[in-house]
């Protein structure tokens, strides 16, 4: 591949600090890109020759968004459980059993396409990472199934198949955390990168947690999981213990919890997509950022909490309704989704990471909080190829 000169930036974002204070803002600049990685992001004035120049003309251009949480592999719709939610009736995790019994029921080919149309969804609208989790099988071969699916669209793929108890084994939970750790791990472990539990009353308790967490890090998987999303609970601090690369959604925390990621460094994943989509209190990422954790955003998309799949969406919410600076509020989108995923070749624009890039219509990044619904990206870039 030769090389490539995107010229004509009002600014890059690069989030590496040696360009400038917090998010390292480049105004008037150029980036080289080479074989897919970036090579050079500099002053436009001091660019160097390159076998091609793209103008971007007084666009600004910031990482592709990380979308470090989603649930894309189901089938079915939840939109009259939004309609109730929002003529007040509360967000009930119940809701996954609709979607688990639409799943089992949809074809390979119905999900395959499911899964296409929301990655080119978000593709559209300026990410360029996205992780997906099963999680709507909740048996050994739809779980299989789902991650199987997923894989063909990221590596980034993560097993859940502890998101609730399967219906089958409703009177006898201790016997699906056996499942989920014995046969579904055995037979999802090769299709995926992560394991993750959504632990929560009325989801898995911190025994059961743990014990799927364990067994997937002696699979060879990394762990993550759901904490602290609808209560207070131990989500956060199983979280700390089984070293999680991240805790997502974050919402109900003591100071112990927030003590705990800051100390620890597990990623904070916020998902304010999912209080905008539930009707419920944001969680505080102030303070977070306060106690020196990281914070990531990422959108959840799935049927029943939250189906947005628009990080501009994330990010204008963050700063709107979380008191995140629009500075804040990009970083955590990208570097703090990179660090979420435990990558350092994506999520920022230094040379040697990787060319994934967003052209904003817009003068600056600030526009994405700025104008909030308004369809801003020019143009997504990954490993330096436009993808539309
Ligand atoms: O991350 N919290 C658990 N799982 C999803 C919601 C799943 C659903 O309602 O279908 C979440 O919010
Ligand atoms: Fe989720």
């Amino acid at each position: 591949m030769s090389s490539v000169l995107v010229t004509g930036a009002a600014e890059i974002v690069t989030n590496d600090p040696a360009y400038g204070d917090g998010i390292g803002v480049v105004p008037s600049a150029a980036m080289l890109v080479d074989d897919g990685n970036v090579a050079w992001v500099g002053p436009q004035r001091s660019a160097p020759a390159a076998d091609e120049s793209v103008d971007i003309a007084g666009r600004s251009l910031v990482p592709g968004f990380v979308d470090s949480h989603s649930h894309l592999v189901f089938a079915g719709d939840r939109s009259e459980e939004f309609a109730a939610r929002m003529t007040g009736q509360p967000y009930s995790a119940g809701g996954i059993r609709t979607t688990v019994s639409a799943t089992r029921g949809a074809t390979d080919e119905m999900l395959i396409a499911q899964v296409a149309r929301l990655t080119s969804e978000m593709a559209r609208q300026g990410t360029t990472t996205v992780e997906i989790k099963s999680g709507y099988g909740l048996n050994v071969a739809d779980e299989r199934r789902a991650l199987a699916i997923a894989r063909r669209f990221s590596d980034e793929t993560t097993f859940l198949g502890a998101h609730i108890v399967a219906p089958e084994y409703a009177d006898d939970p201790g016997a699906y955390v056996d499942v989920v750790t014995g046969p579904m791990l055995d037979a999802c472990a090769e299709h995926a990168r992560w394991i993750d539990v959504f632990c929560e009353r009325g989801a898995f308790d911190a025994d059961q947690s743990r014990a799927v967490l364990d067994a997937g890090k002696a699979a060879g998987l990394a762990p993550r999981i759901h904490a602290n999303q609808l209560g207070h609970g131990p989500g956060v601090q199983v979280a700390c213990e089984v070293g999680a690369a991240s805790a997502d959604h974050c919402t109900y925390l003591t100071d112990a919890d927030v003590d705990g990621l800051a100390q620890t460094g597990v990623v904070a994943t916020l998902l304010p997509g999912v209080e905008f989509s539930t009707r419920s209190p944001y969680p505080d990422a102030r303070r977070l950022l306060g106690a020196g954790a990281t914070v990531a955003l990422a959108s959840d998309c799935n049927p029943g909490s939250c189906y947005t799949s628009s990080m501009a969406l994330c990010i204008a919410l963050a700063v709107r309704e979380m008191s995140m600076s629009p500075a804040e509020a990009l970083w955590s989108a990208t570097a703090g989704g990179a660090a979420a995923l435990r990558r350092d070749d994506v999520g920022t624009l230094r040379p040697g990471a990787r060319a994934d890039f967003v052209v904003l219509d817009a003068p600056s990044y600030i526009h994405l909080a700025y104008r909030p619904g308004v369809p801003l990206v020019h143009s997504t870039w990954r490993r330096g190829r436009r993808l539309q």
